[in-house]
């Protein structure tokens, strides 16, 4: 079957789309990530963008030019957008406090829903988005774009055959050598932890999903400190942490270390994003697609071939594969299930460090 064959064939999966008919799409915030979702739809076939939506008038301008080969419908009100029969698949790319109210505004308008990270940034609104989500016969895939990585999918794939044996412990980092923008475009939601769920939700979410995703379970309970430790109050207001560190205890018995900062001079050494993970025959670097026998003598052991070690990253993978799964009603890598788990995972954490207490799962009070 060729493609164009394939996505014909495939597109009669969608409830009332015509073979023949491109999936029309919808994008609700044209900031930073959604211009980029935007552009990366635009590159796929079988794709008509019907309408952007922000409230920043400069954000709709650009977004509608980017996608003036479809003409799109500009909107304020993404509420007014959802009402359009002719938008299948909508894009949500706000900030995080808003994830929750327009995905389910999106599922119960029986649309497909690909939504940013993370899923929720409360454990109650990710409760009732799972139960939408759940019931719902449309898609929902969250952008956790890891899962969507061949050099990892295939690292991660040999840790669950066995390569490194039983696994006992985990060590990753996220560490950046300074804050975000002060004054960038994003300033007047990601410093405030009420509406950007604070870094870890925001951001070491999708760490914390890799972690899980390679150590193969969830954690019971976590502990730990952080808090704004170098930007005191800077930008004014600020409650965001700038650097933190925790212990997780997975159900599965695996120990996880884990940190996040913003101040890790450019060249001290270590820095960056990894994950290693321990078993009893030896340890594995994901990113590095690398095992490491404990064996005295063992010599290491790439995961990776050259070629794929080499491949140029396909950043659109994950847009592709949502695109896939709404034309086939196959269900997505990360549908709400790792959605809800790893945003858990984030706020289990946030919440040990602001109660300075261990937190536990069942304390968070969400069935998935
Ligand atoms: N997957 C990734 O790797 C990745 C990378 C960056 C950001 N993100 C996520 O994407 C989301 C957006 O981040 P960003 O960096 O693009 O931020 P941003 O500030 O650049 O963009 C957010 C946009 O949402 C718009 N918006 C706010 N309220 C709205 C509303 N009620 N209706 C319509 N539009 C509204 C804003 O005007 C703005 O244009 C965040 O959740 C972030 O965590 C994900």
């Amino acid at each position: 079957m060729n493609r164009r064959d394939f996505l014909l064939a495939s597109a009669a999966a969608v409830p009332g789309l015509r073979a023949d008919e491109p999936v029309g799409t919808g994008f609700i915030g044209t900031g930073n990530r959604g211009s980029y979702l935007l552009r990366a739809t635009l590159a796929q076939p079988g794709v008509k963008v019907v309408a952007v939506c922000d409230i920043k008038p400069d954000r709709l301008d650009k977004a509608a030019t980017a996608a003036g080969r479809d003409q799109p419908a500009t909107f304020t009100d993404y509420r007014r957008m959802l009402e359009r029969k002719d938008i299948g698949a909508v894009f949500i790319a706000s900030p995080c406090d808003l994830h929750v109210e327009m995905a389910i505004a999106a599922l119960q308008a029986g649309k497909h829903v690909y939504c940013e990270k993370p899923a929720g940034i409360t454990p109650e609104s990710i409760g009732r988005l799972v139960r939408v989500a759940k019931a719902s016969r449309t898609v929902y895939q969250v952008g956790q774009q890891m899962r969507a990585d061949a050099k990892l999918q295939k690292t991660i794939a040999k840790i669950h055959e066995g390569i490194a044996g039983k696994l006992i412990m985990a060590k990753a980092q996220r560490h950046a050598g300074e804050d975000l923008d002060h004054e960038g475009p994003s300033k007047d939601w990601f410093f405030n932890a009420q509406r950007s769920g604070d870094v870890i939700v925001e951001m070491a979410v999708h760490n914390l999903d890799e972690c899980n995703w390679a150590i193969g379970s969830r954690p019971d309970r976590a502990g730990g400190f952080g808090g704004a430790l170098l930007w005191k109050d800077d930008p004014p207001g600020r409650t965001n942490m700038d650097g933190y560190t925790l212990s997780y205890d997975y159900a599965n018995g695996v120990k996880l270390s884990f940190t996040q900062v913003f101040f890790h001079p450019n060249r001290l050494p270590n820095g960056g994003q990894y994950l290693h993970v321990y078993g009893v025959l030896g340890a594995v670097d994901v990113g590095g697609g690398m095992f490491y026998p404990s064996a005295r003598g063992a010599a290491p052991v790439a995961l990776l071939t050259p070629e794929e070690r080499q491949a140029k990253p396909q950043n659109d993978a994950h847009i592709a594969g949502f695109l896939e799964c709404v034309r086939t009603g196959s269900k997505p890598t990360t549908g709400i299930e790792v959605a809800a788990t790893a945003a858990l995972t984030a706020i289990l954490g946030r919440e040990a460090i602001y109660q300075k207490k261990v937190v536990t799962w069942q304390d968070l009070g969400v069935e998935i």
